[in-house]
């Protein structure tokens, strides 16, 4: 980037002293927001027809503007545009070099709109755009956790509460709840698009503009289903950029519980799951190591996500009506949040799922270690609720019921023996109501197939949840 004081600003008329070397860096933002080069281009253009539409542009200055941002669309896609800090932003780069190419009609492109409603617009599309982006990683995600409950509805494992082992349940179901979580995420994302698909432009510095301007064409013209409603709030408003940064903590905020688990699942106390080795990295000095990096990665980085949050709303906490320069700092917040958002999810979309190999194979990268859950349900006394579940079927109330399965768990603490593991005699001495096919509800197949109504942990209630779920996701 050229760091040269000598190119001519746009907005010099009434000034009579350079600026200031260092307040010209510092008060640039060409560093980061050109990255919204390609949506500032197509706003322009939207901008070009409308004016010649209502006649205040000639349809020959309306195709030379035109032509000339094509052209400095392919010249920034080539690498070849030079960006300046004199020239501050993204917009004033652009329009500098469109005059550089075109002349006078280069001049006439700012006619009824300021860079308060056109940087507005160009965040509202840039973000409208990453939003896609991220809803279709987000559904692979989905697609990635739902294939792999089906896969393992009839995995038992224990379920916890407070990290103690509670009942007996399945890996699926497990998975799917995780897959609640993200559907909650994909409705509220569609939702938080629509307010981002509102547009600012025509509310020009702020208080709108004297030309006989069209906003709906420009709208169309964009893909814009709403626009601002008024011209001071159209300017200031960055909402929009608050609630997707909100909606990005709270996504964040869920992968990073989906993280904690896999880490806990993943170590050697657990052993639960295997995460393949693509996805770990070893220790530079303990050999035996393979950490799971990318889970602890998004972990960390959900606090990231939440601290431009937090940036955002102190940002616009307090500022008058209208647009104030402060606004300029909604940008790398805004960003860092997109990109963070789309590499988690990059990266658990893959982890999460299978992969073709060069070899022909198809490796799936979470590896359930079936026999080390089951037997930690087993060792956990899961199934104490069925026994208490049992003896209220046997007419004992169930207040009774849970003090007489609390003295047979005690039994098995002192004796290191689960419930199923007792003699039928050794459970009679605790209520004569327990018989011989106590034992069919101690099974941890019995304990989670009973569990059979909508939203429990049965298998087969898993299969048609997930089934469930794919036909929402496709939906
Ligand atoms: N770079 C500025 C921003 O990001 C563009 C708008 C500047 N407007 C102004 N009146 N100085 O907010």
């Amino acid at each position: 980037m050229s760091e040269k004081t000598t190119v001519e600003k746009p907005w010099t008329g009434r000034f009579t002293e350079p600026t200031n070397a260092f307040v010209e860096a510092f008060t640039a933002s060409v560093g980061f927001d050109q990255r919204m080069y390609r949506q500032d281009i197509h706003g322009s253009i939207a901008h070009a027809r409308m004016l010649a539409h209502v006649g205040v542009l000639t349809t020959a200055e309306r195709d030379a503007i035109i032509t000339g941002l094509n052209d400095i669309l392919a010249e920034i896609e080539s690498g070849a545009f030079q960006w300046s800090i004199a020239l501050e932003d993204v917009h004033m780069n652009i329009e500098k070099r469109l005059t550089d190419r075109i002349g006078d009609a280069g001049k006439k492109l700012h006619t009824g709109r300021s860079r308060n409603d056109q940087v507005a617009t160009d965040v509202r599309l840039y973000l409208r755009d990453e939003i896609d982006a991220i809803a279709a990683e987000l559904k692979r995600l989905q697609t990635a956790l739902i294939d792999l409950a089906e896969r393992e509805a009839d995995t038992i494992m224990p379920g916890f509460t407070h990290l103690q082992t509670a009942q007996p349940i399945t890996f699926g179901h497990h998975m799917l709840a995780w897959n609640e979580m993200l559907q909650r995420d994909a409705e509220r994302l569609i939702d938080c698009r629509k307010r981002v698909n509102t547009m600012p432009l025509g509310s020009a510095a702020l208080a709108g503009t004297t030309y006989p301007i069209d906003r709906e064409f420009t709208a169309r013209e964009l893909g814009f289903e709403r626009i601002c409603g008024n011209s001071l709030d159209g300017v200031s408003d960055r909402d929009f950029a608050i609630e997707f940064t909100a909606w990005a903590s709270i996504l964040l905020m869920h992968m990073s519980r989906f993280s904690e688990e896999l880490i806990l699942w993943s170590s050697q106390q657990f052993a639960f799951v295997d995460i393949s080795d693509a996805f770990c990295t070893g220790s530079s000095i303990m050999p035996q190591k393979k950490n799971p990096d990318v889970p602890e990665l998004v972990r960390g980085k959900s606090g990231r996500v939440i601290g431009h949050l937090m940036s955002l709303i102190t940002l616009m906490k307090s500022q008058p009506l209208a647009y104030n320069k402060d606004n300029q700092e909604d940008k790398e917040p805004l960003f860092d949040t997109i990109d963070t958002v789309k590499g988690c999810l990059r990266v658990y979309a893959d982890m999460m799922g299978c992969t073709d190999q060069p070899d022909g194979t198809r490796k799936c990268h979470i590896s359930v270690k079936k026999d080390n859950m089951r037997e930690a349900a087993r060792r956990g006394f899961s199934t104490a609720t069925d026994l208490a579940d049992y003896l209220v079927r046997k007419g004992v109330p169930f207040r009774d019921a849970h003090e007489i399965v609390g003295k047979a768990v005690a039994l098995g603490v002192k004796t290191q023996r689960d419930l199923s593991e007792m003699k039928l005699e050794e459970l009679q001495q605790f209520s004569a109501a327990i018989d011989a096919d106590v034992f069919d509800v101690l099974t941890l197949e019995g304990s989670v197939a009973a569990r059979n109504h909508l939203g429990g942990t049965a298998p087969e209630q898993v299969r048609a949840a997930a089934k469930a779920a794919r036909a929402r996701l496709a939906g």
